[in-house]
């Protein structure tokens, strides 16, 4: 078990490169499963959630090597359509390769994957669009069949019922190798969606639109070899901008992409931050006296509901009331009660958080239910006085590639610390 000592009241300084995106990285790596030929990934994170996705795909016979932020996967000798149960229940995002493998092979069975810390996360939304493309699914036993009549998925007209990140990504990937046309509307707009565009174009494929809520993909008969390098991690950007501003510092963020990050800016502004825009980054102006601000939770381009958490430790130190609506998962306010235990007024029913704002933070010892709150409890450590213990950090790991190294550059007082 590991767990970061945090000793809080420190200033940052300094500057922070941002790494590869890990929603971008892991649906571009099940896109891999859809050529024979060899990927050539670029700005690879080293996070928990790639090295589960890599065993994803040597378990179906990839041969993939990481070195370094480089992966190459070579899909010549995938020889299984099936995921067992042990991979499903490590990475929700396993259920990615479900399109790749029913798009190439005609066929695919994966474990249901179970609900998570932050929702129920069902797939109606993925396995409607692929009945409609043809596919003859059966879910038995904890498990999910699928399989195109006639050996190969058909072009469809897709309506998603909501923008699901998720849906939108594995229906595409679905329809890459189809017969004839797909669209797929009211899809997710997410860069990372616009990400697996490119890459899928970069093999050959024939997809546009991604981005706006209307994709269209023409069926190709097979993919090539590619190259390609992930957007960076506007996740991990917003999570470093809000350690500037929960500690009231100036530093700078690089390695970013400033139009990803509209909302999350656009918020931090009104709060009366100052937000400077560099030559391929971002430097923030810590201050005193924010203003309170009310956040509502949306798909792209609205605020993203992986920033809730680590806005919310900021709001918890704002000169007034707050008000932050989670609209994207039900069970998303895991943090509250840890972040209460440091001092902070909030009251959370169903989807409203109430934050009233305190004039200081105590360290405290406090546990990660999930990714993103792990990272806000990190983040108000920084800002508490005294020592915080953030415990269960391997949620962390999931989605931060080395975060208390890259907090100690700009000079946080973090140690991670193994216990038995
Ligand atoms: C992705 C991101 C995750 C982010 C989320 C929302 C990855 C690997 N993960 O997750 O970090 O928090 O987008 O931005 O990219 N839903 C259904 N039926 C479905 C699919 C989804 O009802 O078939 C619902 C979910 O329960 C949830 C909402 O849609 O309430 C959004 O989920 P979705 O956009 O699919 O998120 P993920 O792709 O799982």
């Amino acid at each position: 078990m590991e767990k970061f000592i945090i000793t809080g009241g420190n200033p940052l300084s300094g500057s922070v490169r941002i790494s590869g995106s890990k929603n971008a990285v892991l649906p571009i790596l099940a896109a891999s499963l859809l050529s024979s030929g060899v990927s050539i990934i670029h700005d690879v994170p080293k996070l928990l959630d790639v090295q589960v996705m890599k065993e994803v795909l040597e378990f179906l016979g990839c041969q993939v090597q990481w070195s370094g932020s480089v992966m190459t996967v070579d899909g010549a000798q995938v020889d299984s359509i099936e995921i067992n149960d042990m991979l499903m229940r490590k990475m929700r995002a396993s259920n990615l390769v479900m399109g790749p493998l029913l798009s190439r092979f005609g066929k695919v069975r994966i474990s249901y994957p179970g609900g998570c810390a932050i929702g129920s996360r069902p797939m109606d939304l993925h396995l409607k669009g692929l009945i409609q493309m043809g596919a003859v699914i059966e879910e038995k036993f904890g498990f999910i069949d699928a399989r195109a009549k006639n050996g190969r998925l058909n072009g469809a007209e897709i309506c998603l019922d909501f923008p699901s990140v998720g849906a939108t990504e594995n229906l595409m990937m679905a329809a890459t190798l189809a017969k004839g046309r797909t669209t797929i509307s009211n899809s997710a707009k997410e860069p990372e969606i616009y990400d697996l565009q490119c890459f899928l174009n970069s093999m050959g494929a024939k997809i546009s639109g991604a981005g706006t809520d209307l994709i269209t993909i023409e069926g190709v008969d097979d993919l090539a070899s590619t190259e390609y390098t992930v957007i960076p991690d506007r996740i991990e950007a917003g999570t470093f901008l809000i350690a500037g501003a929960i500690t009231k510092s100036e530093i700078k963020v690089e390695n970013v992409r400033v139009k990803h990050l509209d909302s999350l800016m656009f918020k931090l502004r009104e709060m009366g931050l100052s937000l400077e825009e560099v030559e391929n980054g971002v430097i923030i102006n810590g201050k005193e006296n924010l203003k309170p601000v009310d956040i509502k939770t949306m798909p792209y381009p609205g605020f993203p509901t992986d920033l809730q958490p680590q806005m919310m430790a900021l709001l918890t130190l704002a000169n007034g009331t707050s008000i932050v609506s989670e609209n994207i998962f039900e069970n998303r306010f895991k943090h509250v009660d840890e972040l209460r235990r440091m001092g902070a007024n909030i009251k959370a029913e169903g989807k409203l958080a109430i934050i009233k704002g305190v004039k200081g933070l105590s360290g405290a010892y406090v546990n990660t239910t999930d990714l993103r709150a792990g990272a806000a409890l990190v983040l108000t450590g920084l800002a508490a006085q005294g020592a915080t213990v953030v415990d269960e950090i391997y949620h962390i790991d999931r989605g931060y590639e080395n975060f208390e190294q890259k907090l100690k550059k700009l000079g946080a007082k973090i140690i991670r610390v193994t216990t038995s």
